[in-house]
């Protein structure tokens, strides 16, 4: 019977209150109906008989604490309205201040809490204020954020229960990919990856990382410029053969792990990832575009196609924030971003990761700030982010997280305690019991203060939530932007340095034979003393070619371009 007295729209106060008296006995608990103007809380009580109070009951301290924690004149995007109980107040009151958006942020919860969602009403509104967005989106669920939305019953009940005024709207989007077949071709030269991340990628331990790593610091000395994989294998080809002598100034690598690298090489070449290697490198200005109509571009990174590779995929948007960090002027503290990084499936970067690369990550995440970038991390649990990053995540967007099993509830118990505490909320509870499309939220204030933390149930996103068709992904591939990085340009790099060296050594040694009878009066010739590397390195090819990178590569760990300057 209730429930036909909230779809049959009964108009007046009477009926409503006459239908509620024929609620079972049985029925317990609260319930929230609102009418376009009246809105009722209905408690049934044990004997039977039930209460109709005005819904605005719900708890007046906690919506001034609300009004209070999150002022509407500060400019800033809404994630939706204060619930508790069970209740929703209808004012999208929950709100993130846009200039503590480089203070970065978490958003977490079990699988199918919301996360993405979440992810896509962030996006879709920073777009709105002029901040481009970077996303990667990893199960091809977020490319429908170029697209308007559409309404249904879902979005209509969520709209109104939050008090959203929702509209249907599609943001302008650049789709990129690693393989270039759902968006533009996303790529790196093997120099800027640098030896920490192609380690990651190539999963080497440590010992074979700080090989690499001499390996790069010798073509840094060398001038030898690493541009694609074949770059890297003709130098490991030619330092584990005719090369060995050259691996003797750098103490500590082996001719046997410097084959291991080159076997690890030819089976992620194998594997068609020579695509993502090489020029032209991605501008990472491209990310920093506002549109003619003052949106900020969201760039998305569809992953669907190499969803097997996280490894890959993972460590190549922490490329992206190296480069972003290395290559950015200092701005402080802005009224708004210059760029909001979110970092899907979050836990991949560090599964596995080296303390080295864990501790840059924290370095990236910690100074990037001041560089005007915000990174949202999201992942199912907080654990999934080492504490020393957690640390300086200071805006939490928490969805439900389950206690099925003895160390779910160690795990939620250890989220609750990251969460500040609050006389409201029973945390642990509330984590719980938090419905699809809720989270407990706490932001960080404008005088960088959290904030509590309040049950949110968040607005519905004005795009559409799902994936582009595939006649929708081949428009994008056509965009100027797609258009610049289609072709991969192979210019002269280590491997044809080499290649000639090699050419040249031939000749040298046709030319010898012929000198032999003079040689043997007298001795070796000062050609044969020096390396051949070190005799084609001062040849007029070597000299001429631009190393731009050269000198940089091991300077920091990830290998980013310092001292680069971008607007
Ligand atoms: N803010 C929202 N507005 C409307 N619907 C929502 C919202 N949040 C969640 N939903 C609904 O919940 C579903 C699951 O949400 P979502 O895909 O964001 O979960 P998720 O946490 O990212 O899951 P997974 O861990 O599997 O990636 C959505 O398909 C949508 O129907
Ligand atoms: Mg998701």
């Amino acid at each position: 019977m209730i429930g036909a007295a909230i779809v049959d729209h009964t108009p007046s106060e009477k009926a409503i209150a006459v239908r509620v008296l024929s609620v079972p006995f049985s029925w317990s608990g609260r319930r929230v109906f609102r009418r376009a103007t009246v809105s009722f809380r209905i408690a049934a009580r044990p004997r039977g008989d039930v209460l109709l109070l005005p819904a605005c009951a719900m708890n007046d301290a906690l919506i001034a604490a609300a009004l209070a924690a999150f002022p509407t004149d500060v400019p800033g995007i809404t994630l939706g309205a204060v619930t508790h109980d069970g209740e929703i107040d209808p004012r999208p009151l929950v709100r993130l201040p846009l200039a503590m958006m480089t203070r970065h942020g978490l958003i977490a919860g079990a699988t199918g809490t919301g996360k993405t969602k979440t992810l896509q009403l962030m996006a879709e509104q920073l777009s709105a204020h002029g901040v481009p967005v970077f996303l990667a989106d990893v199960k091809g669920d977020v490319g429908g954020i170029a697209m308007a939305g559409e309404t249904n019953v879902k979005v209509d009940e969520r709209a109104k229960a939050t008090g959203y005024d929702w509209r249907a709207s599609s943001y302008p989007v650049e789709l990129l990919s690693l393989t270039g077949a759902t968006g533009g071709q996303l790529r790196a030269t093997v120099a800027s990856f640098g030896p920490l991340l192609m380690a990651k990628v190539l999963d080497l331990n440590d010992t074979q990382s700080s090989v690499l790593s001499l390996v790069f610091k010798c073509c840094d000395d060398k001038k030898l410029l690493l541009l694609d994989l074949s770059d890297l294998r003709e130098v490991l080809q030619y330092l584990s053969d005719d090369g060995a002598a050259e691996l003797k100034e750098y103490g500590g690598m082996s001719k046997a792990t410097v084959g291991v690298l080159l076997r690890n090489i030819i089976g992620l070449e194998a594997q068609g990832a020579d695509k993502f290697f090489g020029e032209p490198e991605f501008d990472l200005d491209d990310l920093l575009s506002v549109e003619r109509d003052g949106r900020g571009l969201i760039s998305v990174l569809e992953l669907s196609d190499v969803q097997d590779k996280p490894r890959l995929f993972s460590t190549f948007m922490l490329w992206m924030l190296a480069q972003l960090y290395g290559s950015l002027p200092e701005v402080g503290d802005l009224a708004k971003p210059k760029l909001v990084f979110f970092f899907d499936e979050a836990h991949l970067l560090f599964d596995e990761a080296s303390s080295a690369m864990r501790d840059e990550i924290e370095k990236v995440t910690r100074l990037i700030r001041s560089k005007g970038v915000g990174v949202f991390y999201i992942t199912q649990h907080p654990r999934d982010i080492p504490d020393t990053v957690l640390g300086q995540l200071g805006n939490r967007v928490q969805h439900a997280l389950r206690a099925y099993t003895p160390d779910d509830e160690k795990q939620l118990r250890t989220t609750a305690r990251t969460i500040p505490k609050t006389d409201f909320y029973d945390i642990e509870a509330t984590l719980t019991a938090l419905a699809t499309g809720q989270a407990l939220v706490s932001t960080l204030t404008v005088k960088g203060t959290p904030t509590l933390p309040f049950a949110c149930h968040m607005v519905p996103p004005s795009s559409r939530m799902g994936p582009l068709t595939e006649a929708e992904v081949a428009q994008k591939l056509i965009t100027p932007q797609a258009k610049k990085y289609a072709t991969a340009v192979d210019r002269e790099s280590a491997r044809e340095m080499l290649e000639k060296k090699h050419a040249d050594a031939s000749v040298a040694e046709a030319a010898a034979a012929e000198a032999e009878p003079t040689k043997a009066a007298g001795g070796k010739s000062a050609r044969e003393e020096e390396s051949a590397l070190g005799a084609f390195l001062r040849s007029p090819v070597a000299r001429t070619i631009a190393v731009t990178v050269a000198g940089t590569l091991t300077r920091t760990l990830l290998g980013t371009l310092m001292g680069k300057r971008r607007r």
